[in-house]
């Protein structure tokens, strides 16, 4: 069963947002690639029928991506639409009518996390669990507690086998490559450890605010909305051992070993902001204190990495969108012969929006030459046309039945534990000018400052490859 297809997709939520943006146009790009050949059931509570549901998807492709007017064909023919509450059986008999013949549903919860537990268990009392797989949105719980209370509620339906936590960062092409970057390159290996790396930064910065999210993000704020999974599975590609093997357990059995070595965040350790004109967002609770903003230095302690700090930024409302990773290394030392060893070397991974992997070297300068400066070498990838979008590649996965991709139940765990203490949000959030990076703490700030990734991506390349 582990590795058979999903003869069913059941997506709950399908009059939502996410299935307005997001996935609609994933199951198109399914059927467009032959990935997708199975009866597509949407559930949800809002008076609709099958024709409704069908304009809604329609609507969803021209305004995200571009209706394709055969593959639309082949997904209208797929669709099918069950109308009903989530607390009331009948909603769950007629999809278990809509289901038919199928064995091996693959549950996709598109909801609030507050729905998931009545999901759950109705589709226990269905039958609709045996046999198919769950596919979880994060936020994977608020905390700690309600993670693990979550854990248990789909793991009394489901194996964990068969319960595909979504991080849709982990489906990103570039966040791969940074392990394979790291993993193929003999001239890297040797540096990337506490001898060598001085420090390393995230940044993730859009330059845009909570776009009519209010109601969700208030009950959310970055730290739990972007850091404790997004920047965290950055991290742990950038930190990592070598995998034993290339399979899903290998793989996560490292990134849950580099979890473990954190040292849970102290609130000292993290300062949140929150921008100006937060407050009068629609949905948004008078006089909040949820940070758009936090910025945080952690420890990884372990054998490679002790002593080198980390640092992660992520925020709404800041001069640019960007997703990069700078990691510092340790200057040369200064010799009678060399007194000016001039910049330090860098390597920079930018994850988005384009994909590049820069390094920065220090040459004799060409004005004066006593002295040195940096020349940056750039290897700059173009998105193939064809490239699977994360949501693509997520849904094709979990209906194979490959997990690689999905968090883990203790990856999702421990994460929580790193966080768990900054999210009692001791100290108020500091207000920050839209546009600007954020508040600055002296003591969170990276040895050398916090990188400006909108200047280095317009300056002049040294040496660039495409
Ligand atoms: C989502 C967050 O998980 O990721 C959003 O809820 C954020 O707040 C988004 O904007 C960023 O994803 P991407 O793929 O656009 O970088």
């Amino acid at each position: 069963m582990a590795n058979m297809h999903s003869d069913a997709l059941v997506f709950f939520g399908a009059t939502g947002d996410l299935a307005y943006k997001k996935i609609f146009p994933a199951l198109q790009a399914m059927v467009k690639r032959g990935t997708l050949n199975v009866p597509v059931i949407g559930v949800a509570k809002a008076g609709w029928g099958l024709e409704q549901l069908k304009a809604r998807a329609k609507d969803s492709l021209e305004k995200h991506g571009g209706l394709d007017e055969a593959a639309w064909e082949k997904l209208s023919s797929l669709l099918r639409y069950v109308d009903g509450d989530y607390a009331d059986p009948a909603t769950f008999a007629e999809l278990r009518k809509q289901l038919g013949d199928a064995r091996a549903p693959a549950h996709y919860l598109a909801i609030p996390p507050s729905m998931f537990e009545t999901v759950v268990k109705q589709l226990g009392a269905c039958h609709c669990s045996s046999g198919g797989r769950m596919i979880v949105e994060k936020p994977f719980g608020h905390d700690l507690a309600s993670a693990q209370a979550l854990n248990k509620i789909l793991l009394s339906e489901f194996p964990e086998s068969a319960i595909f936590r979504i991080d849709h960062y982990l489906a990103k092409e570039p966040v791969h490559n940074m392990v394979s970057f790291r993993f193929s390159n003999t001239f890297l290996e040797p540096l990337w450890n506490r001898t060598y790396i001085e420090s390393v930064q995230i940044t993730m910065a859009e330059d845009f605010g909570i776009q009519g999210r209010g109601a969700f993000y208030d009950q959310t704020g970055a730290i739990r909305d972007v850091i404790q999974n997004h920047m965290f599975q950055v991290l742990c590609n950038l930190a990592m051992e070598p995998p034993s093997d290339h399979d899903s357990e290998a793989i996560r059995n490292e990134k849950v070993k580099v979890l473990k070595s954190i040292t849970t965040i102290r609130p000292e350790d993290v300062i949140r902001g929150q921008f100006k004109g937060y407050l009068q967002e629609p949905g948004v609770k008078a006089g909040s204190d949820v940070e758009t903003f936090a910025a945080l230095r952690l420890e990884i302690k372990s054998w490679r990495w002790s002593g080198v700090p980390f640092y992660i930024r992520a925020g709404k409302e800041l001069p640019v969108t960007c997703l990069e990773v700078m990691a510092r290394l340790r200057k040369p030392p200064a010799t009678n012969f060399n007194p000016d060893t001039g910049p330090q070397n860098y390597v920079r991974f930018r994850i988005s929006p384009e994909m590049a992997v820069a390094m920065s070297v220090s040459v004799t300068s060409p004005k004066d030459a006593s002295k040195r400066s940096a020349v940056e070498m750039v290897a700059r990838r173009h998105p193939k046309p064809d490239a699977m979008e994360a949501y693509e590649r997520v849904l094709t996965d979990a209906m194979a039945g490959d997990p690689t991709l999905f968090a883990r139940q203790d990856y999702v765990e421990e994460a929580w534990r790193i966080v768990d203490p900054i999210l009692a949000k001791e100290d108020p959030v500091e207000v920050y000018e839209p546009g600007t990076w954020g508040p600055e703490d002296e003591k969170l700030t990276p040895p050398g400052g916090w990188d400006d990734p909108a200047a280095k991506e317009s300056e002049e390349a040294g040496v660039v490859i495409e």
